[in-house]
C-alpha cells in the first residue's frame, strides 16, 4: 500500500459533510485498504467557523474555500455545499488545480452537468455524483456502468423523500396537504421553506440527471416538465382508493417507442396498489428501471439524510481515489445520442378527471362527446349524485392512454360546457 496519503478537501460541513468527515475518520483503515492508500482530510471549508464540530480538528477548518481548493496538493474535492454558486466556481477551480470532484449537488449537475463534464475531461479529472440522486441508493453507477451494455427505456421513481412522507401521511390518515406538511416539518423531514420539494424542483433536477445518464443524451432541468403536489387533496386520495390506487409524486423519464426522442417529467400520479412503488412508505425513495435485456429493476432505500447521503459520497470518494492511483479516470459523460426532449404535450398516458356537473338528462352524453371529439377514449365513468339536493353530481372519468395535448384540449372544452360546473381535479394514472 502507498503510504503517502491522498488529500481530500471537504467543502461544506452540514448534515452530509459532517457525516462524510466522521466516516472518513472512523473507517480510515478500511478505506485505506480498499483504496490502496490512506486518505487524509486536508481541510474543511465552512461558512460559520465558530460552530463546534465534533471529531473535526479545528485547525482544518477554514472559511476560505477557494484557497483550500487552490492549495495545489488536493487530490479530491468533496462538494456538499449545494446550490449553483459558489459551488460551480469551486468545482471548476478544483479541476484547474489538479483535483477530481465528488459532488452531491443535483441542482448544479442538472443545470451545468455538460459544461462541468467537459472541463473534467479536458483536465483529465473525475466528476462523480452518486449522492446527487436518491441519497444512499446506488443509481448513477448502475445506470452508467452496470447497464452500459443494455438499453434503458424507462426510469420511473419516487426520488423525493419529503413529498413521499407527506403523500403517505395523507393516504394513511386521510389528512389534508397542509396538515401532513405540518407534521413533516415538525419531524424535520420538510425544510422551513419546503418549495423545492413540494413544487417538484428537487425531483425535476434528479429526473434530468437520471434521464441524461439512462438515455446517453443531454437533459437539462429546463427540459423536465414539472408539477408539484400542493394541489393533491384528501378527495383525490379517496378517489384513488376507490380505484385501487394510491398517489405518488413520480419522476418519469421515457424513451419514445420509435427511439427517436425522450421525455422527462415530474408530477403527482395515481398508481395501482399492486405496483411496487405503491408500497414505498414514509421518506423512502425507490426507482424502477426498465431496459431491453435486464427487464425491470427496482432500487430502493433512504433517499436523504446525513449518513445515507454520506455513504454515496464515500463510495464515490473510494472510486475516484482508486482511479487517481491507477493514473486513470472513470467513466465520464456519455451523451452521444443527442436525442431531442419532446414537450409534455406529446407524452401519452392515462388520466383520472373529476368533474362537478349538473345532474340532469343528457349531461353524461355531452361530456362523453367532448372526449370523443378530442380522440380521447374513455375507460370507466363513475357518477355520484350529491346528497345536498343542489342538482349536481360528481363525475369521475378515467381514460385510456391519450396524449397530454389531447387531454388538455378535452378539459378546456369541458370547462366551456354550461353543464360542467367545475373541473375538480386532473391526475395522471401511471404504472399499469
Ligand atoms: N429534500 C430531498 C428529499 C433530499 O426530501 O428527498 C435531498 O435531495
Amino acid at each position: 500500500m502507498r503510504t503517502r496519503p491522498l488529500k481530500v478537501a471537504l467543502l461544506g460541513c452540514g448534515v452530509v459533510g459532517s457525516e462524510v468527515a466522521r466516516i472518513m475518520t472512523t473507517h480510515a483503515d478500511d478505506l485505506a485498504a480498499r483504496i490502496g492508500a490512506p486518505v487524509e482530510l486536508a481541510g474543511v471549508a465552512v461558512r460559520r467557523p465558530s460552530k463546534v464540530r465534533e471529531g473535526i480538528d479545528p485547525a482544518l477548518v477554514t472559511t476560505d474555500a477557494t484557497a483550500l481548493v487552490k492549495s495545489g496538493d488536493i487530490d479530491v474535492v468533496v462538494e456538499v455545499i449545494g446550490g449553483i454558486e459558489p459551488a460551480r466556481t469551486l468545482i471548476t477551480t478544483a479541476f484547474e488545480h489538479g483535483a477530481s470532484v465528488v459532488s452531491a449537488n443535483k441542482a448544479l449537475l442538472a443545470q451545468d452537468g455538460a459544461a462541468l463534464h467537459a472541463l473534467a475531461e479536458e483536465q483529465g479529472r473525475d466528476l462523480y455524483y452518486e449522492a446527487a440522486v436518491a441519497g444512499a441508493i446506488p443509481l448513477i453507477r448502475p445506470l452508467r456502468e452496470s447497464l452500459a451494455g443494455d438499453k434503458v427505456n424507462r426510469v420511473l421513481g419516487i426520488v423525493n423523500g419529503t413529498t413521499n412522507f407527506i403523500l403517505d401521511k395523507m393516504d394513511s390518515t386521510g389528512a389534508g396537504y397542509q396538515e401532513a406538511l405540518d407534521e413533516a416539518t415538525a419531524l424535520g423531514y420538510a425544510e422551513a421553506d419546503p418549495t423545492a420539494d413540494v413544487e417538484g424542483f428537487d425531483a425535476a433536477a434528479k429526473a434530468a440527471i437520471l434521464a441524461g445518464i439512462a438515455f446517453h443524451t443531454r437533459v437539462r432541468l429546463d427540459d423536465v416538465y414539472r408539477e408539484g403536489m400542493t394541489e393533491v387533496t384528501a378527495a383525490d386520495f379517496a378517489s384513488a382508493t376507490r380505484m385501487g390506487c394510491t398517489i405518488k409524486l413520480l419522476a418519469i423519464c421515457e424513451r419514445a417507442v420509435d427511439g427517436g426522442s425522450v421525455t422527462a417529467r415530474v408530477h403527482p400520479a395515481m398508481i395501482p396498489l399492486s405496483h411496487p412503488l405503491a408500497s414505498v412508505r414514509g421518506a423512502y425513495n425507490a426507482v424502477f428501471v426498465e431496459s431491453d435485456a435486464a427487464g425491470q429493476l427496482m432500487f430502493y432505500g433512504p433517499g436523504a439524510g446525513g449518513a445515507p447521503t454520506a455513504s454515496a459520497v464515500l463510495g464515490d470518494l473510494v472510486a475516484v481515489c482508486r482511479n487517481k492511483l491507477s493514473g486513470a479516470t472513470g467513466p465520464g459523460d456519455s451523451a452521444y445520442t443527442q436525442l431531442p426532449v419532446s414537450p409534455m404535450g406529446e407524452v401519452v398516458t392515462r388520466y383520472h378527471i373529476s368533474l362537478d356537473v349538473a345532474d340532469k338528462p343528457g349531461v353524461l352524453a355531452q361530456v362523453a362527446t367532448v372526449f370523443a371529439e378530442h380522440g380521447v377514449s374513455i375507460d370507466t365513468v363513475r357518477q355520484q349524485g350529491r346528497q345536498d339536493g343542489g342538482g349536481e353530481a360528481s363525475l369521475v372519468v378515467v381514460t385510456h392512454r391519450a396524449s397530454d395535448a389531447s387531454l388538455n384540449g378535452t378539459v378546456e372544452a369541458l370547462r366551456n360546457l354550461d353543464t360542467v360546473r367545475g373541473v375538480a381535479s386532473i391526475m395522471r394514472v401511471e404504472g399499469e
